[in-house]
């Protein structure tokens, strides 16, 4: 019998998936990476056996994610036009690591995921194998079977016993890990309708958000954030608590139209407390230790890092290079970030650095001024001459 190992989430496609696949005449492995899924090892393993899988592996790969992949992203600032903190597309490149990783060990030629034909993930998983394991045989079942719509999916899924959790009354499509939980589908494909209530999943609608300003203080060590409000935690920890803190007031509810690989323009709600909190005091203290030009240059680079994980290409040696380029960087980015979050609002209260470039004697305009006036004159006549006539 062929062998396939399959991505699976626990999630209707991939669920929907097992069947297929079994009924193509494969023998079916599933592989399950925990990023901070919602389902359980128990709950994962009883739905993938319950829809005909003959074996699962789960492994757990919060510690790689935040470690690998998150730092990397959070040291480079690489917002995905200017609004994505990338979640869903960070993870799909360690997923795919993994499954090949199964994969080589099951002896099995092929595997599989249940991204649709229309996505970027499809892209990220597919192009992740090809670079690691070009001998290996990528099937996308979504994307050759003959369910046109998540209403199909949801009957076929009942038809042939297979637990799910998406009614036809909550159609979105929502991925989940600690850096984030993206929400598409349904009513949310109006770009007329404003997202209804049941397309909240764990930030608090502003309404309901924490009527109470909330500190949180973030110590970083070349980059990376290592110590909340003083107290010393594991990138996975110290994410989950942000979480929590950041979900209660309100932060991190993003509703984007962005633009797919394949060219679609799409809509996605995203809800990134963490991400957007350590986003915002990150960039802030690059801000008080680096230098201008390494900053505009930064910038740059944030940008086309965002634009080449978002198409999948996390294990390129351009993204390598980059790295290498923004970790040079990171040893002056050391210091304390204080924020006060109140009901969506991210706001600056504190900086400090032993690494600050900001010297109250050159930027007062009180007394203890040192900056010499003098000095400006002939910068200004410098700066002109090349331009006049
Ligand atoms: N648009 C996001 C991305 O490309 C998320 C895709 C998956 N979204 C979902 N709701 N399943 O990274």
């Amino acid at each position: 019998m062929k062998k396939i190992v399959l991505a699976y989430s626990g999630g209707l496609d991939t669920s929907c998936c097992i069947q297929w696949l079994k009924d193509k005449g494969f023998d079916v492995v599933c592989f399950s990476a925990n990023l901070g899924s919602e389902f359980s090892p128990v709950d994962l393993k009883k739905r993938a056996i319950k829809s005909g899988a003959s074996k699962i592996y789960i492994k757990d790969l919060r510690e790689e994610f935040a470690k690998d992949y998150i730092l990397k992203w959070l040291k480079a600032d690489a917002l995905y036009e200017g609004k994505y903190v990338l979640s869903t597309s960070l993870g799909r490149p360690l997923i795919a690591k993994h499954l090949v990783d199964v994969a080589k060990k099951e002896k099995a030629q092929f595997v599989a995921h249940g991204c649709t034909g229309k996505g970027n993930d499809q892209v990220r998983f597919e192009v992740t194998c090809a670079i690691l394991a070009p001998q290996i045989k990528t099937i996308a079942p979504l994307r050759e079977w003959e369910l046109s719509s998540r209403e199909e999916e949801i009957e076929y899924a009942k038809e042939h016993n297979i637990t799910i959790t998406a009614t036809k009354e909550k159609l979105y499509s929502i991925d989940k890990n600690i850096w984030g939980v993206s929400v598409e589908g349904g009513a949310l494909e109006d770009l007329a309708n404003e997202p209804a209530q049941n397309s909240y999943y764990f930030v608090k609608p502003l309404a309901k958000a924490l009527d109470k300003e909330i500190y949180v203080e973030l110590d970083f060590v070349k980059g990376e954030p290592v110590r909340l409000n003083g107290k010393a935690y594991s990138l996975v920890s110290l994410i989950e608590k942000l979480n929590k803190i950041g979900a209660s007031c309100g932060i991190g509810r993003t509703d984007c139209l962005e633009d797919r690989v394949v060219g679609i323009k799409s809509r996605e709600i995203y809800e990134a407390p963490a991400a957007w909190i350590l986003y915002t005091a990150h960039k802030e203290l690059e801000a008080l230790t680096l230098d201008r030009e390494i900053l505009a240059f930064k910038d740059i680079i944030g940008q086309k890092y965002s634009q080449i994980v978002y198409q999948g290409l996390w294990f390129t040696a351009l993204r390598e290079s980059f790295d290498a380029f923004v970790n040079e960087t990171q040893k002056y980015v050391t210091g304390k970030i204080v924020l006060k979050l109140y009901r969506g609002n991210i706001v600056i209260a504190k900086r400090v650095s032993e690494n600050s470039l900001y010297k109250k004697a050159f930027a007062t305009y009180g007394e203890g001024d040192k900056f010499d006036r003098t000095m400006a004159e002939g910068f200004i006549k410098i700066l002109s001459m090349p331009y006049q006539r």
